[in-house]
């Protein structure tokens, strides 16, 4: 049988996160038969609302609210088992089927209550020293990778052999502890409460659990168009983005094949999820932040009207204008087919809009981002000024219906990128979304 293969799409978050990618991976799924996460944990926070009704997702992928299609927690991901089971819980209180669509990959490192402490203590030990806070979302993810690396983590197939289980929490709790009450001052983790609930929680997961990889090739060669669905945003990437204030994954669209099990080859577009303006939760340099806290600026108009607050830590987001310069730098390191500006709306009645081009670095002018957290800090923002729109761009599904000024903002952020847009979001709700390219047509 010569079936066609499917094709696959990448959706990364292309500055700070909380782009809305879970919205428009969501959407896509109109087009697709499966959705997986390749990186991150439950740090993310993925928004989805369905005729007025919302959905938080953490882990889960955000193809869940689509009936029949698949969802993968690949490799790549961290996975807090008991909070993947509060996820489905919840889901199934509304009505969605989730355990019989969701495959959990074996390979996936588990985050345990140590990590949980030492992320927690490792921010309250720099906050005493008066030292900068990454500002985590204290989820454990930093500690639960660190394990990975380190070639100690404890696997999610591991939770299948109850002895071998034991026997790594035992060594990782001895170093773990030690740092935990000789380091940091925090309390240690007992060994019986961590052992007997990852028993207790390993009876609901192991069902769900499968080869990921070879699931996702299969159901690829069988025809299943696939969405890789990316957590965080590129300048939180561990090696591109604003060091050491980051994530500890790849965030970017290379780490889809790695995160999930897929060669690169079966990546046939990589989508950037941009806000019209950019977002932070959490420390570090941002260099087109504004004052987002005094009424009547446009940093306050942004933090309002896109009710800029985290999803998992309910913490405000900073705010400030978009940065194309930025944008160069995560279209160059993702290979961007297509932006997908989100968010338009919110700027609707701003008399006129910074767009930053460049900055001023050391007396040089630059026009792409530097690497890492003490070069970005040093950047000075370099602006031109575009005009507003005083209509309303809310729920708009076609280019023509937008205004002129919002059709040359969104022409000119392809012109200064690079890169083309190929879709735009007006609202936060599924159908509100305007479609120039399909990222599904070849
Ligand atoms: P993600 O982490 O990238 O999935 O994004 P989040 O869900 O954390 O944050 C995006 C927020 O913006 C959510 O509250 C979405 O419901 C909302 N949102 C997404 N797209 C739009 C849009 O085009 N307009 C408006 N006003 N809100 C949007
Ligand atoms: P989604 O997928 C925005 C930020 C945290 C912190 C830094 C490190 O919803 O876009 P961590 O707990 O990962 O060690 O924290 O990364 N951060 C996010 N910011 N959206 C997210 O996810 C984030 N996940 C982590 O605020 O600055
Ligand atoms: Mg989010």
């Amino acid at each position: 049988m010569n079936m066609k293969q499917g094709r696959n799409v990448v959706v990364v978050g292309t500055q700070w996160g909380d782009e809305g990618k879970g919205k428009l991976v969501d959407w896509l799924t109109e087009s697709a038969q499966g959705v997986v996460r390749f990186q991150g944990g439950h740090n993310a926070g993925h928004t989805l609302v369905i005729n007025g009704v919302k959905t938080a997702l953490h882990l889960i992928p955000s193809g869940i609210m689509r009936g029949g299609v698949k969802c993968y927690i690949g490799n790549g991901v961290v996975l807090s088992v008991p909070k993947l089971l509060e996820e489905i819980a919840g889901l199934e209180k509304a009505g969605v089927e989730v355990r019989s669509r969701l495959r959990v990959s074996e390979a996936c490192p588990l985050i345990l209550p140590y990590h949980v402490a030492l992320d927690v203590a490792r921010e309250a030990a720099k906050e005493k020293a008066g030292t900068a806070k990454i500002g985590t979302t204290g989820r454990g993810i930093g500690p639960a990778y660190e394990d990975k690396v380190a070639r100690r983590a404890i696997r999610v197939q591991d939770l299948k052999y109850p002895e071998r289980f034991a026997t790594k929490l035992r060594e990782n709790l001895a170093l773990h502890n030690h740092v935990l009450v000789n380091f940091l001052g925090a309390e240690p983790v007992d060994f019986d409460t961590t052992y007997n609930e990852a028993m207790a929680y390993a009876k609901a997961l192991l069902p769900m659990v499968a080869d990921v990889s070879r699931e996702l090739n299969d159901a690829n060669k069988a025809g299943a168009n696939l969405l890789f669905e990316g957590a965080q945003g590129t300048l939180l990437d561990v090696d591109h983005g604003t060091y050491p204030f980051v994530t500890s994954s790849n965030c970017v669209a290379g780490n889809a094949a790695a995160g999930s099990g897929v060669g690169p080859g079966m990546l046939h577009y990589i989508l950037g999820i941009t806000k019209a303006y950019c977002t932070r939760v959490g420390g570090g340099p941002f260099p087109t932040e504004l004052e987002w806290e005094k009424e009547g600026t446009p940093g306050y108009h942004m933090s309002t009207v896109g009710a800029e607050k985290g999803v998992t830590t309910g913490r405000s987001r900073r705010c400030g204008w978009f940065d194309a310069a930025l944008l160069k730098r995560s279209a160059q390191v993702n290979g961007l087919s297509g932006l997908c500006i989100t968010k338009l709306d919110v700027l609707d009645g701003l008399k006129e809009l910074m767009l930053c081009t460049g900055y001023e670095l050391d007396g040089e002018t630059i026009d792409i981002l530097p690497m890492g957290a003490d070069e970005i800090a040093r950047c000075k923002p370099i602006y031109e000024v575009i005009p507003g729109w005083t209509e309303t761009t809310v729920g708009v599904t076609d280019m023509d219906k937008l205004p002129a000024n919002a059709r040359q903002y969104l022409a000119r952020i392809a012109e200064v990128t690079g890169v083309p847009v190929h879709m735009v979001s007006t609202s936060p709700d599924r159908d509100h979304t305007i479609l120039l390219h399909n990222p599904f047509a070849a």
